[in-house]
């Protein structure tokens, strides 16, 4: 069957076969004029016909399994998988610097004890403000820059800072207290190198019997040497909050230049990185609190300028602006 025989792909194949066996073709055409036959050639041209026919359909299917095999292997050669070859890896992300920072200050105060909390970025100007000692007219509200929620006559704001958090663990707690409040604030704040209108802080709150300032300090140290180096040097500074009697301000010495000034700490030696103090009473007594039977104390930390000063960031905006090349050399 030569014409089998040359047809070297699966579409020359069908061609063959329809010229022979299909509706139209050669053989079916001659198979089928074997009823206008006489009687007596009738049998002898259908028993020639007929073995014809189908040594014709074996030839072609082998033919065409054939030229399938070849075709699956000229395949299976192409594409060739080398399993030794090393996997893709798939790019994997990283924790942005501010997440990750947060992460190692809750990491370092849960070796004290304290516990992470969640408290909403959307507050009431009562817990935000008023059950702080803070007013509606009070002078002290020139410290948050505050971002109202429209519609709600000032009833609603982003928090301005993680301390409402300390009314919402005390009110559903009960002493002795550690609570961790990390989270993001919001202030009404000209955008530049050292202010953004979005932050992140970190919230501490202490009570039990018998906690003083001394506790305080000597936990504020302990942290400070764990995430910046155990030579770390602190002081505390006067400071005044409405809601913590007496305040502080928590410096550590200048990690640029070691103490002895530089534009870092506008050549003080210092750098603050978090205002803290003693639980005020009414403040207690607004949480539920007892003060004559706990005391405490609160410090709210700029994870911001924690994470600037750990990775050697002179500028704040980098943290909010998505450029992945700043984000990827983490
Ligand atoms: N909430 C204060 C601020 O944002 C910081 C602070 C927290 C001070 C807790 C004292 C106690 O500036």
């Amino acid at each position: 069957m030569p014409a089998v025989e040359r047809a070297d792909d699966p579409d020359e194949l069908d061609s063959v076969e329809a010229a022979y066996l299909g509706r139209n073709g050669e053989l079916r055409q001659l198979l089928a004029g074997i009823g206008k036959l006489s009687g007596e050639d009738r049998p002898k041209v259908g028993a020639a016909a007929n073995p014809i026919r189908e040594e014709l359909e074996a030839a072609i299917s082998k033919r065409r399994a054939k030229l399938e095999s070849i075709a699956l292997d000229v395949r299976l050669a192409r594409e060739k998988t080398d399993v030794t070859l090393p996997g893709r890896t798939l790019p994997r992300g990283s924790l942005h610097p501010l997440i990750e920072t947060g992460r190692e200050i809750a990491r370092i105060w849960g070796q004290f004890g304290f516990v992470v909390y969640e408290s909403p970025e959307v507050e009431t100007d009562e817990l935000n403000f008023e059950l702080l000692n803070i007013p509606p007219d009070h002078p002290a509200r020139d410290l948050w820059d505050t971002m109202y929620v429209a519609g709600t006559d000032r009833h609603y704001l982003l928090r301005t800072h993680t301390s409402p958090g300390q009314m919402r663990v005390m009110r559903s707690t009960k002493p002795p207290i550690r609570a961790l409040l990390p989270g993001r604030c919001f202030r009404y704040e000209a955008v530049d190198a050292s202010h953004g209108f979005e932050f992140f802080q970190v919230e501490g709150l202490m009570v039990d019997e018998g906690t003083t300032l001394a506790t305080l300090r000597g936990l504020l140290d302990e942290f400070a040497r764990a995430m910046f180096g155990p030579t770390t040097a602190t002081r505390f500074r006067p400071g005044y909050y409405p809601f913590t009697e007496p305040s502080v301000a928590f410096d550590i010495g200048c990690l640029i230049c070691g103490g002895s000034g530089c534009a870092a700490c506008k050549r003080t030696g210092w750098l603050t990185i978090l205002g803290a103090g003693m639980v005020h009473p009414q403040v207690l007594r607004n949480g539920g609190i007892d003060p004559e039977m706990h005391q405490g104390f609160a410090f709210g930390m700029g994870t911001d300028r924690i994470a600037m000063l750990r990775h050697g960031i002179s500028d704040l905006r980098v943290f909010f602006q998505d450029d992945l090349r700043f984000l990827e050399s983490f």
